[in-house]
C-alpha cells in the first residue's frame, strides 16, 4: 500500500528508509502551509471559472481548504513524514475532507509550479515584516540621534581618531545604511512580483487556464512569461539572500562598534544589563554576548547566500530535487536576521552614554587639526597643501613638547607664521569644529537636525 499520493504505482517498492530521510522536506516547508493554500485556492477558483471543473467541485475544494487551514493554525494537524512535503500533506487532508473530488485540484499543476508560487508568496509576506523590523531599528537610532545632536564624540578612519562629529552624526550613518537595505528590499519584491503558477511541470498545461486570474487573485504583477525558467528559476531567493546579508553585513559593524565602544578602553557606553552576560569565573566581567552573537551570525547568512548559489550554478532546466532546499536556507537566514534586528533594536533603547568620557577622547586627540588648516586656508590665502603641511609641522612640534595643540600658546603658533592669531585659536574648539560642519550632510547640529527631519519623513 504506498501512503504518498505522488508515489505512482511503477515504482513497484515502497521508498528506502534512507530515501525517505533525505527526501522529506516537511520539517522545514511546513512553514509553507498558509501559501501553499491560498496558492491552491486560487488554482480552484480559475479551474472553477475556466470551466475545466464543475462550480460545485470549485466550491467543495475551495471550502475544504479553507477548513483545512483554520485546524493547521490552530494547531490540531500533525503532518506526515511519509507524505514528504506539504504540499502532499495538504492534498492528502483535502482527500480526508472532502473525498475523491480532493484529486481534481492537481488538474492543470505541477509540483513544480506549486512550489515556487508557494516560495515567492513566502518571501513576499515575510519581507513585510522584515521591513518593520528595520524600521523599528532606524526609529531607535533617530530617538538616539534627537537627544544628542550636541554629543559630542570622535569620528574615526582607520579607526584613529579623524574629527570630532556629534553622536547623532553617527547614529543616521545607520539610519541610511538600513534606509537603502530598506529599499533594496523593495526592489527585490518588484522583481519576485510574477506568478509561476500554471507554468505546469515545465512546458505550460493543454488544459485552458486563465493565469492572468491567479495573477490577480495572489496580488502578482503578472504571470512569468517562459513555463521552463518559472519552475527552474530561485533568482528571487538570491536576491532575497543578498538584501538579508547586507542587512546582516551592516548589523555586524554596527556590533562591531558596540562591543569597542564597551570595552575598558574605550569605555563610551554602558551595556544594558539584559543584553549582557557575567562570565562563569571572573566575577566582575559584562560581556557584550548580544553584540557578539549578532556580528558572529552574519557569518552563516552570508554563507547562505553562496550555498544557494551554489546549488543553482550546476543545475540544467528545469527544476531538480536540489532546488528543494531553498527553503531551508532561506528560512534560517531570515530567522537569524529577523531575530538580530530585534537585538539590536533593544540594544538602542536601553544602551547608556558616557558623554564626558567621549568628549574627552576627543579632547587628547588634536582631532581639529583640520579645522585649523581650513582657517589658514581661508585666512592666510594659503593653497590648502600648504596649510596642510604647516599645520603637520605644528602638531609634530606640540608632539614634541607633550602638549596637544589647543594647549599652544598663540606665541608658541606664531614661531610658523606670524599671521596666525587668536581667531585661529578658537579653530582648536572642537564645539566649533562640528558647528561648522554646515554643509548638506555635515555634523553641524543645524545639519543633522535637517537629517533628522528627512529621516522621519523618508523612512518612518
Ligand atoms: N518538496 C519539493 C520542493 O520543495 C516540491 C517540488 C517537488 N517536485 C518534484 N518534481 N518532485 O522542491
Amino acid at each position: 500500500m504506498k501512503k504518498n499520493p505522488s508515489r505512482n504505482i511503477h515504482l513497484k517498492k515502497n521508498p528506502s528508509k534512507l530515501l525517505e530521510k533525505i527526501n522529506n522536506s516537511i520539517d522545514t516547508d511546513h512553514r509553507l502551509y498558509k501559501e501553499d493554500i491560498e496558492g491552491s485556492i486560487a488554482h480552484a477558483k480559475m479551474l472553477g471559472k475556466q470551466k475545466i471543473i464543475f462550480k460545485k467541485e470549485e466550491l467543495k475544494i475551495v471550502n475544504g481548504l479553507k477548513s483545512i487551514l483554520k485546524s493547521i493554525t490552530s494547531g490540531k494537524i500533525t503532518f506526515k513524514k511519509e507524505l514528504e512535503d506539504i504540499h502532499m500533506n495538504v492534498e492528502s487532508l483535502l482527500f480526508k475532507k472532502i473525498g475523491k473530488t480532493a484529486g481534481k485540484l492537481h488538474t492543470a499543476r505541477s509540483r513544480n509550479d506549486q512550489v515556487v508560487t508557494d516560495f515567492k508568496l513566502w518571501i513576499r509576506n515575510n519581507s513585510v515584516s522584515l521591513d518593520k523590523q528595520l524600521q523599528i531599528l532606524q526609529k531607535n537610532l533617530i530617538k538616539v540621534a534627537n537627544k544628542n545632536t550636541n554629543t559630542i564624540m570622535p569620528g574615526y578612519t582607520h579607526l584613529q581618531v579623524a574629527q570630532p562629529i556629534s553622536l547623532a552624526h553617527h547614529c543616521l550613518a545607520y539610519v541610511e545604511m538600513l534606509g537603502r537595505d530598506r529599499s533594496r528590499l523593495l526592489d527585490c519584491m518588484k522583481r519576485l512580483n510574477e506568478n509561476p503558477l500554471g507554468s505546469g511541470a515545465l512546458a505550460g498545461t493543454s488544459f485552458p487556464i486563465d493565469r492572468n486570474f491567479t495573477t490577480k487573485l495572489l496580488n502578482f504583477s503578472r504571470p512569468t512569461a517562459n513555463a521552463l525558467d518559472s519552475v527552474s528559476d530561485r533568482d528571487f531567493a538570491v536576491e532575497f539572500l543578498f538584501v538579508l546579508s547586507l542587512i546582516s553585513t551592516h548589523l555586524s559593524r554596527m556590533a562591531e562598534e558596540i562591543i569597542l565602544w564597551s570595552n575598558q578602553q574605550f569605555n563610551f557606553i554602558i551595556l544594558p544589563d539584559e543584553l549582557a552576560t557575567g562570565s562563569s569565573i571572573m566575577p566582575q566581567k559584562k560581556n557584550p554576548d548580544g553584540a557578539e552573537l549578532v556580528r558572529g551570525k552574519a557569518s552563516s547568512v552570508i554563507s547562505n547566500l553562496n550555498a544557494l548559489l551554489i546549488i543553482l550554478k550546476g543545475l540544467p532546466l528545469a527544476y531538480s530535487k536540489d532546488l528543494q532546499d531553498d527553503k531551508k536556507i532561506v528560512f534560517s537566514t531570515f530567522d537569524d536576521v529577523y531575530l538580530t534586528l530585534g537585538v539590536m533594536s533593544e540594544m538602542w533603547s536601553k544602551i547608556s552614554f558616557n558623554n564626558n568620557i567621549m568628549a574627552e577622547a576627543v579632547n587628547n586627540s588634536n582631532a581639529t587639526a583640520t579645522d585649523f588648516a581650513n582657517w589658514l586656508v581661508q585666512n592666510l590665502q594659503l593653497s590648502f597643501r600648504e596649510a596642510y603641511h604647516l599645520t603637520g609641522k605644528i602638531v609634530a612640534y606640540a608632539d614634541e613638547n607633550n602638549k596637544k595643540l589647543h594647549q599652544l600658546k598663540l606665541t608658541e603658533l606664531q614661531k610658523f607664521n606670524k599671521k596666525i592669531n587668536k581667531e585661529a585659536k578658537k579653530t582648536f574648539s572642537i564645539e566649533e569644529s562640528i558647528k561648522n560642519k554646515k554643509s548638506f550632510g555635515g555634523t553641524s547640529p543645524q545639519s543633522v537636525k535637517q537629517t533628522i527631519k528627512n529621516a522621519i519623513k523618508k523612512y518612518l
